[in-house]
Parts: C-alpha cells; sequence; structure tokens
C-alpha cells in the first residue's frame, strides 16, 4: 500500500505538472523548473495520501535527483550500487516500516544514567540502527546488551561495533520476535505508526517493575511515569514506562 501510494503520488504529480506546463509552457520553460514543480506537487500529493512526514522530502528531491544524475552520465551499473544500497540500509521502509534515524550522543547519555539508576542487568534496543545507544551501554560490563536490527547493514555496523563487547550482541532479527520479559530496560526510537502494536507488546511481555523507553513517541492511551527532556538539537523526550507490580 505504501508503494502504491508513493507511485502514486509521482504519478499525479507528474500529471499535475504536464498541465500546468500545457497551460503556461512560458512559466514552466526548463527541465529543472519542471522537476521542482512535479516534486513540490507529489509532495503535496504524498500528504493528501497521509504517508509519514519523511515522504515529502523523498518526493521532492525524487526528479531533480534523477535528472542530475542523468546529467552527471554515470555508468548504469552505478544506480543498481545505489539501490542496492539504499535497500540494505532501508530495508522494510518501503512496507511502511521505521527509516533509519539516529540518537544523539545526549540520548545515549541520558539512557545509560537510567539503567545505571535501575541497577538493571538486561537491556535491549529495538531496531538499533548503528548502535548509537547500543554501543555505548555496552561498555558497562556487567550489563547484557542486546541490539535488534532488521536492516543489513545498520545491523552489520552494530555487529562490527559489538566485536570487542563479549557482554553485547547484535541480533539480526525483527523486533517483533523479540521475547521482552528477559530485559529489565527496552529502549526503543521507532516511528508513531507502531507505538500502539508495540505499548501492546510491551504490556505483555515486561515483568513487572521493568521500564520501557521510547524515543520521541509515546504510546496512545498510557501515561508514562516520568518524561525526559533532552537538550539535544530535536529536542528529543524520552517517555518512560514502568510495568506495573501486581497489587
Ligand atoms: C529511528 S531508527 C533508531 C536507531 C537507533 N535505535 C538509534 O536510536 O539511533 C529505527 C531503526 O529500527 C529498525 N527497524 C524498523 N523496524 C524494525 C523491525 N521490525 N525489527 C528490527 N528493526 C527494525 C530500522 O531499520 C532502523 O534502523
Amino acid at each position: 500500500m505504501t508503494l502504491f501510494k508513493a507511485l502514486a503520488a509521482q504519478a499525479l504529480g507528474l500529471a499535475l505538472t504536464i498541465a500546468l506546463a500545457w497551460m503556461s509552457p512560458a512559466l514552466f520553460y526548463g527541465a529543472w523548473r519542471l522537476a521542482l514543480v512535479q516534486g513540490v506537487a507529489a509532495a503535496l500529493w504524498s500528504g493528501a495520501f497521509r504517508q509519514p512526514y519523511w515522504w515529502a522530502p523523498i518526493h521532492l528531491l525524487f526528479l531533480p535527483t534523477a535528472i542530475a544524475m542523468l546529467t552527471l552520465q554515470l555508468p548504469s551499473w552505478s544506480y543498481l550500487l545505489i539501490v542496492l544500497l539504499l535497500a540494505l540500509v532501508f530495508w522494510g521502509t518501503i512496507k511502511g516500516d521505521v527509516p533509519l534515524f539516529l540518537s544523539s550522543t545526549s540520548v545515549a547519555d541520558a539512557v545509560t544514567a537510567i539503567v545505571e539508576r535501575e541497577n538493571a542487568n538486561g537491556f535491549a534496543d529495538l531496531g538499533a540502527g548503528i548502535g548509537s545507544v547500543a554501543v555505548p551501554l555496552a561498555q558497562h560490563p556487567a550489563l547484557k546488551v542486546d541490539a535488534w536490527e532488521r536492516a543489513p547493514l545498520p545491523w552489520l555496523i552494530t555487529a562490527w561495533r559489538c566485536r570487542k563487547l563479549p557482554n553485547a550482541t547484535a541480533k539480526r532479527a525483527s523486533l517483533w520476535g523479540c521475547n521482552l520479559s528477559r530485559y529489565e530496560v527496552v529502549f526503543a526510537f521507532l516511528s508513531p505508526a507502531v507505538m500502539a502494536e508495540l505499548g501492546e507488546k510491551v504490556r505483555r511481555e515486561m515483568r513487572p517493575g521493568s521500564l520501557f523507553i521510547s524515543s520521541s513517541f509515546p504510546i496512545p492511551d498510557w501515561p508514562p511515569e516520568s518524561i525526559v527532556d533532552i537538550a539535544d538539537r530535536r529536542r528529543t523526550k524520552l517517555f518512560c514506562y514502568r510495568l506495573c507490580r501486581p497489587e
């Protein structure tokens, strides 16, 4: 469905641009101008189709990038290489899953402080990316760290960064297959699209007294125990959820 919406936004953007150029040829003269108008139109259609916000720059830049690459006259195999690299990094994103964004070092520091305060033995990063949070946490030898990442290239980078850390494991697997009952603290920086389902998994599997931390995106209908404000560029908020102990 996501791919269909993306293709439809591009096609409708193109159709609108052709119609505008036909009505007013002087105003839309030149490939760059046309490509930019098509990009804006495609981004607007993407918004109308309620695609996640990060699709807007992709739509905006798609045709201008294609034109720029054609003028560079790159060898044809380089396109295959670029597509392959993008697929290895953004694995699953095309189906509507979570793209790769990196947490800041301030977030990693704040999560480290929370884990120390919690006196945790086991920590999981669900969707670990290149290990921006998991690797600093694994500097604590007494803490067992599992970094769950599905996209091949980010996973490979995390695995390489963990190679000398015996307490850290980079697992190339979907976070939905992870048994959360093994960890006292679980961290995730994902997307609003998955938070309701993830909240259910957290409630179902995490042990009473353990802590779930979601960077940037709250779980709907679950007031957090606390919210930590991070003074980084994104003004990140960490939503901390405590699993209730039985009465
Ligand atoms: C926003 S990034 C966060 C990366 C890292 N946790 C950080 O804070 O820097 C989300 C990551 O989750 C991964 N991801 C998305 N869906 C996943 C899934 N079902 N299983 C495992 N990883 C997933 C993506 O490939 C991406 O690397």
